[in-house]
């Protein structure tokens, strides 16, 4: 397996090397009084070249690394409880999260969204928690959560207001960053609402999430604490997969979510041509899970928990615990799925090895990508969906995933089933996969495939003996030699 270190961040950028390279450029023959003058002043200017650079777009986010290294797991409040959160309800979810066992499975944040804060800041200039919602004030609110052994998440915006009209924090990012760390949070979800007008931006989403993310970084380094988690909610808009690991650890790469098969199978679609984007410390999101929520069948759900943990985005549960079924828990809690979602070792996505229905990387809302597979620190990880409103018999070669060695047979978990299900030659057979559901598999090596097997290379295209024979597929080996079928 080719496991790939840590991503980490581009070093910061130091005037040492212009300095050395201008420095090289200087002509021999000037005397060194005019050497050591020219140089100083190109170090100078060169200088200043790299700070006014820097101011424009510079990745002082990048600077600092160690948080959300991998996808984030917890809770947020936006789509069981949109607008109507307060701090009786925040205390008894993080509880809850406890007694059921979420926590014990991996969900460690609590976050609050949009609608926690009144809606004026206050004559000094801060945003300032809703009394109402929130009477005994956020400090106390995140003291409790972290009393839980949980860490706590806010929500904020990068245009003037949320995107319910609560104060947004453009123009004011260093003072609101400020504050969130002193309320005590550890997360920050910043939304895409009530955009400024070009003339006073001067900028795209970008560089409004760069306020944000210099921000974070500067109050880190002027207080010792690390820095806040940056979790961009710009809704997939303006190819936030090219650039936004240069400021926080998640963007989303979707539309909203809804609790239906037909916005599950959408957001699958639209995440299935960026899986190559998420990796240690910087993930795409798919938006809040919708597990517990609406319409979805129980198949459905785990095709939505599958899919999500599977292509790193982090895992965000919004149902009501109070009322959460068995079965959603159980998913919630697959011990084998979130141990994908959380490898040490591993931290890509799975991506599509075939799209099935549809010819390969054709986009479709309704039928996405079906047959994918990824890396895993226990071996190769297999997702396919029946995006059939029908149960489905599903089968691929093995070697169709690029992690497959040829001429090796694999033990093959079944990571729902939680069985062992033999051992795979060359290809596997899903028989009758529900409408809407998924089977996830882990293969792992379990030694060369047997002698004799017909035709000599799974994938016959160019397959060739020694002495230049090309293979015909339509003869077959037997123990006596090659014959004529
Ligand atoms: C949307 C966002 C939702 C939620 C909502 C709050 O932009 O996608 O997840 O945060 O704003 O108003």
């Amino acid at each position: 397996m080719n496991v790939k270190p840590d991503t980490e961040a581009p070093a910061a950028m130091s005037t040492t090397p212009l300095l050395h390279r201008d420095a090289r450029a200087r002509p021999r023959w000037k005397g060194s009084f005019i050497s050591v003058l020219s140089f100083t002043i190109v170090a100078m200017v060169g200088t200043l070249m790299f700070f006014a650079h820097r101011g424009r777009h510079g990745h002082r986010a990048n600077e600092i690394q160690g948080v959300a290294r991998l996808p984030v797991m917890g809770y947020n409040t936006w789509n069981a409880y949109h607008c109507d959160i307060n701090e009786e309800l925040i205390i008894k979810t993080a509880k809850f999260m406890k007694t059921l066992g979420l926590t014990d499975a991996g969900y460690t944040h609590v976050n609050l969204d949009d609608c926690y804060s009144e809606k004026q800041r206050s004559p000094s200039g801060d945003i300032l928690a809703s009394k109402d919602k929130f009477p005994s004030g956020m400090k106390a609110l995140t003291d409790q959560i972290h009393d839980l052994g949980l860490q706590a998440g806010i929500y904020s915006d990068s245009g003037w207001f949320t995107c319910q009209i609560y104060p947004g924090s453009y123009q004011n990012e260093a003072r609101d960053a400020k504050l969130f760390q002193d309320w005590g949070f550890d997360y920050l979800k910043y939304d895409n609402c009530a955009v400024p007008f070009d003339n006073i931006t001067r900028e795209n989403i970008m560089g409004r999430y760069e306020r944000m993310a210099n921000a974070i970084s500067d109050l880190s380094k002027s207080s010792g604490k690390p820095p806040l988690v940056l979790s961009m909610c710009q809704w997939g808009r303006e190819q936030g997969w090219l650039w936004a690991k240069k400021y926080g650890q998640s963007w989303r790469t979707t539309n909203d979510i809804q609790p239906t098969w037909e916005s599950i199978a959408d957001l699958i679609n639209q995440n299935s041509f960026y899986t190559w984007a998420s990796d240690f410390y910087g993930h795409n999101d798919m938006d809040i899970l919708e597990v517990g929520n609406g319409d979805l069948s129980y198949e459905e759900a785990k095709t939505h928990f599958t899919a999500w943990a599977l292509m790193k985005s982090p895992l965000l549960i919004s149902a009501d615990l109070e009322s959460a079924s068995q079965e959603t828990l159980e998913i919630l809690t697959n011990p084998e799925i979130i141990a994908i979602s959380q490898d040490p070792v591993v931290g890509t996505s799975v991506s599509p090895f075939r799209w099935g229905i549809n010819p390969d990387y054709v986009s479709n809302v309704t039928h996405p990508a079906q047959y994918w597979s990824g890396e895993s620190q226990n071996g190769t990880v297999f997702m396919l969906i029946n995006t059939l409103d029908e149960p489905a018999t599903m089968f691929f070669n093995l070697t169709e995933s690029p992690w497959i060695r040829a001429g090796r047979q694999y033990a093959v978990r079944d990571l729902w089933a939680h069985t062992n299900n033999g051992t795979a030659v060359r290809n596997f057979t899903a028989h009758g996969v529900p409408a809407h559901g998924v089977v996830a598999l882990l293969l792992e090596d379990a030694g060369d495939e047997p002698e004799g097997l017909w035709p000599p290379c799974a994938v016959i295209e160019w397959c060739m003996a020694e002495d230049g024979t090309m293979i015909d597929p339509d003869k077959k080996w037997s123990a006596e030699g090659r014959e004529d079928l």
